[in-house]
């Protein structure tokens, strides 16, 4: 279904064209800030007076009276310096909301036209190192990004670029030989039945051995240049065993958390180090890399440090060594040769801002952004050439009550899966308090979705580009635009529902009779429009990779339901407006349940 707003755009921006003989013209409808005002306002008409330098009212008259939108809306109304009002008539609003009622999987949000292969770069977690704090906001932003493109019906490929390849694996292998050196025999593989449960504790220790015993630094060091020249055996076993244990502790984080992430997705650092000495080679050969005090660089222009001296990116140090840029490099050429991607998303803290912007603009001149298609796919020739867009999607910090970057209270990061823990805990709490008559497995699943989902939404809902205090106490409050609000707002529309028989109603009887839509009360308008601009939040969180247009969406609309629901009596009402409020409910509840699982990956329950 098409949304409202484009059809408005298309047709206001038609009537200008018509009235002025200009082509091109953009309506740039935008909904009304306020009510009074209508639905929807045309704010174009202005620039388009200005360049043809004439009166803005003026020629808002004129674009009206060549403007048909009798079957969309009240007559349209002038306003201030030459804006249009536009009132959304109830027939069209109860026609449309019929349409979306059809169609159950999508509610009626049309899919792109246009569907590009995309690749998002997200969570990221380093290997031997719990998830923290920090690859919360990379993981779950990433992961509402991942769902938002593919529900707009982009292909995704998610892309896990785990730290799998750093120095630090000389000291872990050493540490690992030296604890299990007896059960680790020359001739085969048996580490695997070593299992690691607190790979951090691991890997303090090797730090600590590392950084106060000479030998134990020297036989890492050792180690880490016979892996990385590409030693098999014994050495490469212990390295995956140590890969593998990280990561089957991440994907149980991942699945607590209902993100859509698995180890098929997981392309770490390691893979691309083969790739590595290519990359210095060819950025070497189009004479873009240069040698600077024994490493090689690439000097991206408009870089400048502190003193105004060109900034190099480093791709190979004076001891050989690739860096972090380097491996990056070698995904930017892997992704847009290999996997076609047209557009690359990478999800990380602001702090990355500038190695991404000096790597991406490194892919830029080496000319690798370039790639060749048409409609169908095709090769083609160069004057058909299209860029691969590069979007870096940063975000702020997680704070304490304190206002400092959270931690604990002896100063480390803050790590995933306790918070997690705490926050179910909480939820328990919570539930146990409302509804301390539910049975206890019904009691625990709730828990579950209501302490997770918290932390989520509290996430979401605030601008991703600000950091934000974390508090237990906010994020599960009842009230305000959180998880359980929400949650609970789902779960009492259900029971709306769960009730008619009490009531006499039979709910089934009442939707068949349902062929035209009685939208009267102003509570019920309100509802019923706001229905109908799920497609605009969807595509506005999409277009800036902004969760909490969607979170706002939702919370507006649980608040506009909740005014209707008051003003409103479904079960209750004379019987030819039951099967329209009905409806209402039925379709709240499927918005706020779409929005929550399928969007944002958290769950609602039926009865809380
Ligand atoms: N492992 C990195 C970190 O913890 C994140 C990786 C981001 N992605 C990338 N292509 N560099 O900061």
């Amino acid at each position: 279904m098409k949304p409202v707003i484009a059809i408005l755009e298309d047709r206001i921006s038609a009537a200008m064209a018509d009235a002025t003989g200009k082509k091109d013209c953009a309506a740039q409808v935008k909904p009304s800030k306020d009510p009074r005002f209508g639905d929807y306002q045309v704010n174009g008409v202005m620039s388009l007076a200005k360049q043809l330098k004439t009166n803005p009212r003026k020629l808002a008259e004129q674009i009206v009276a060549k403007l048909d939108l009798s079957d969309i809306c009240e007559e349209p109304e002038i306003a201030g310096p030459g804006f249009i009002n536009l009132r959304l008539k109830p027939e069209s609003i109860a026609k449309n909301l019929l349409e979306v009622n059809k169609d159950t999987n999508r509610l009626g949000v049309e899919e792109t036209g246009k569907s590009k292969t995309i690749v998002v770069d997200f969570s990221g977690p380093n290997i031997a190192k719990q998830m923290h704090v920090g690859h919360l906001r990379s993981t779950i932003i990433g992961d509402c990004i991942c769902r938002l493109l593919e529900f707009e019906g982009h292909k995704v490929i998610r892309q896990n670029h785990v730290g799998d390849w750093g120095t630090q694996f000389g000291m872990l292998i050493c540490l690992f030989y030296r604890k299990y050196g007896d059960r680790i025999k020359k001739s085969g593989i048996i580490v695997s039945d070593i299992s690691i449960p607190n790979m951090e504790v691991f890997y303090k220790e090797a730090k600590g051995l590392y950084d106060s015993d000479p030998d134990f630094a020297s036989e890492s060091r050792d180690y880490v240049v016979r892996l990385q020249s590409g030693e098999k055996g014994m050495l490469w076993g212990i390295w995956r065993h140590v890969c593998d244990q990280t990561m089957y502790f991440c994907q149980e984080l991942y699945n607590l958390l209902g993100v859509s992430l698995t180890r098929k997705s997981e392309c770490g650092e390691s893979f691309y180090k083969n790739m590595l000495a290519g990359v210095v080679e060819e950025l070497k050969g189009k004479g873009l890399a240069v040698e600077s005090d024994g490493a090689v660089c690439v000097f991206p222009e408009g870089f400048k440090d502190k003193e105004g001296e060109p900034l190099p990116v480093i791709i190979q140090k004076s001891d050989s060594a690739f860096l972090y840029a380097t491996t990056d490099l070698a995904a930017i050429r892997y992704r847009v040769s290999e996997l076609k991607a047209e557009k690359i998303i990478y999800v990380t803290d602001a702090r990355q801002q500038l190695h991404f912007d000096m790597v991406f603009a490194v892919a830029e001149m080496a000319g690798w952004d370039i790639k060749q298609t048409t409609d169908d796919g095709r090769q083609t020739t160069d004057d058909k050439k299209q860029k691969t867009e590069f979007v870096h999607v940063t975000f702020g910090s997680v704070m304490g009550e304190n206002g400092k970057p959270l931690k604990t209270r002896s100063g480390e990061n803050v790590k995933l899966k306790e918070l997690l823990d705490e926050a179910v805990k909480r939820a328990k709490k919570v539930v146990e308090e409302k509804s301390p008559e539910l049975p206890g497995k019904q009691k625990e699943k709730i828990a579950n979705a209501v302490g997770i989902g918290a932390v989520k939404y509290a996430d979401y809902s605030n601008s991703r580009t600000s950091d934000y205090i974390f508090s237990f106490d906010k994020m599960l409050a009842m009230e305000g635009n959180t998880a359980p609000y929400m949650q609970y707002a789902y779960a009492r529309i259900k029971s709306i529902v769960r009730k008619a028989p009490e009531k006499g109603v039979d709910v089934d009887k009442e939707r068949a009779k349902l062929d035209k839509l009685i939208l009267a009360e102003s509570a019920e308008l309100d509802l019923a429009k706001h229905l109908l601009r799920y497609s605009e939040a969807i595509e506005a969180a999409a277009a800036d990779y902004k969760p909490n247009y969607l979170t706002n969406y939702l919370y507006e609309l649980a608040q506009k339901f909740s005014v209707f629901y008051t003003n409103c009596p479904v079960l209750v009402a004379d019987s030819d407006k039951t099967p329209t409020r009905l409806l209402l409910c039925d379709l709240t509840a499927k918005t706020i349940k779409h929005g929550l699982s399928v969007l944002l990956g958290i769950e609602v329950v039926e009865q809380m």
